[in-house]
């Protein structure tokens, strides 16, 4: 019992790598996310754990035993899926029951494992209805209350809330997390969505490729992204990026590109010493820009981009500001700012205030970060 580890796992179908070399931890009682594209080996490497697929190298351990060569049925894990995966023809009773059932759980304690699963999810009135008598919510549910009688090692969640609309999502979020709250055993959610991520998870791994890019909280990740993938991939609207040389302008190391200056903070220069004169990828979060008068720091040319507003979107926050610069490329990125921008701003050229402390660099051709990248 406890943690879950999982060792330079390898999942090669034919001549395709699934899983590239993968390692990582599942604490007890963490919430892991698995976070990335579509194809990129998230569901491979949910199965490799469940015993679904066998691994091709590597080993994968519950708490100290190695559980490669165990059977499915008897690694103990309970599974949630996107399509949820549960019996048509069986009543919603029988299906939250199932699993105890195969199991040879006395009569008894199956019902009032049911009972109780089905009350916390709220479905307890539709226990005779078969599934295609259900919303798809209604469906969800049935799932998760068959994932909460068991008394699983491992909890496994593929896309559980894909299906469903927005307004729902919310709600099944907060489902899932009850869930785990209950158990508290090391659980594995995957999601292509990276808000889902961030909403849900103690930590989140990001994968691309069948290969592992980042793990670490939700923070660390938006904060000290290691490679532009993981910079881009995590945060919304994504990172803008623009092209730029680096340069030392006497004591002052300045990222430059057409009339673009920004002065970086000095507590840079040692770790960007020696990327002087190169070309780099700026990285500037949309919250990062600030209309001049609200910023949260002196303003002044050195750290000011100009730009033409195409749209402005309002936001539950405040609004979303697309624009486009003449001073620097690419030219088209977005800022996030707490109030409304009037629209009176449309389509006139603004200046915005770029928190040079928050910014990032990356290498071209690496794509990993100057700052964050150890
Ligand atoms: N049984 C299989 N045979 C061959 N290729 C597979 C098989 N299962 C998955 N793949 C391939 O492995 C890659 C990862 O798939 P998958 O784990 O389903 O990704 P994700 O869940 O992240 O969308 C994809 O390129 C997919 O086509
Ligand atoms: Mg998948």
């Amino acid at each position: 019992m406890g943690r879950v580890t999982v060792e330079n796992l390898v999942k090669r179908f034919r001549e395709k790598v699934a899983v590239d070399d993968v390692s990582f931890e599942v604490n007890d009682g963490e919430f892991l996310v698995l976070v990335g594209p579509s194809g990129c080996g998230k569901t491979t490497t949910l199965r490799l754990l469940a015993g679904l697929e066998a691994a091709t190298e590597g080993e994968i351990r519950f708490g100290e035993r190695v559980v490669n060569r165990v059977r499915p049925r008897d690694r103990n894990v309970a599974m949630v899926f996107q399509d949820y995966a549960i019996f048509p023809h069986m009543t919603v009773y029988d299906n939250v029951a199932y699993g105890l059932r195969s199991r040879r759980t006395p009569r008894a304690l199956t019902h009032r494992r049911v009972m109780e699963a089905t009350r916390k999810f709220r479905i307890e009135h539709l226990l005779w209805r078969k599934p295609r008598q259900l919303s798809g919510g209604e469906r969800q549910r049935v799932a998760l209350s068959r994932a909460m009688v068991r008394d699983a090692e491992l909890y496994l969640y593929d896309e559980p809330l894909s299906n469903l609309d927005a307004q729902l999502r919310h709600q099944a979020r907060e489902d899932v997390l009850a869930l785990h709250e209950e158990k508290r055993r090391p659980s594995l959610y995957v999601t292509h969505d990276q808000s889902e991520a961030m909403a849900l998870g103690d930590r989140i791994a990001v994968m691309r490729d069948g290969r592992l890019e980042q793990i670490g909280t939700g923070h660390e990740l938006y904060e000290r992204p290691r490679n532009l993938f993981v910079a881009f991939f995590i945060g919304t609207p994504s990172m803008n990026l623009f092209d730029v040389e680096l340069r030392l302008e006497g004591e002052r190391l300045v990222a430059s590109s057409g009339a673009f200056r920004l002065r970086l903070p000095d507590e840079m220069r040692p770790v960007l010493a020696g990327h002087v004169g190169k070309r780099l990828r700026l990285g500037i979060r949309p919250e990062d820009l600030h209309v001049p008068r609200m910023a949260p720091f002196p303003v002044n040319q050195e750290n000011t981009l100009r730009g033409v507003v195409n749209v402005i979107e309002p936001t539950s926050a405040g609004s979303t500001t697309y624009l486009s610069t003449l001073e620097a490329e690419p030219r088209d990125f977005v800022a996030t700012f707490k109030v409304r921008m009037p629209s009176t701003y449309l389509d006139k050229e603004v200046p915005l205030a770029v928190n040079a402390r928050n910014v990032h660099l990356f290498d071209p051709e690496t794509e990993l970060s100057l700052l964050h990248g150890a």
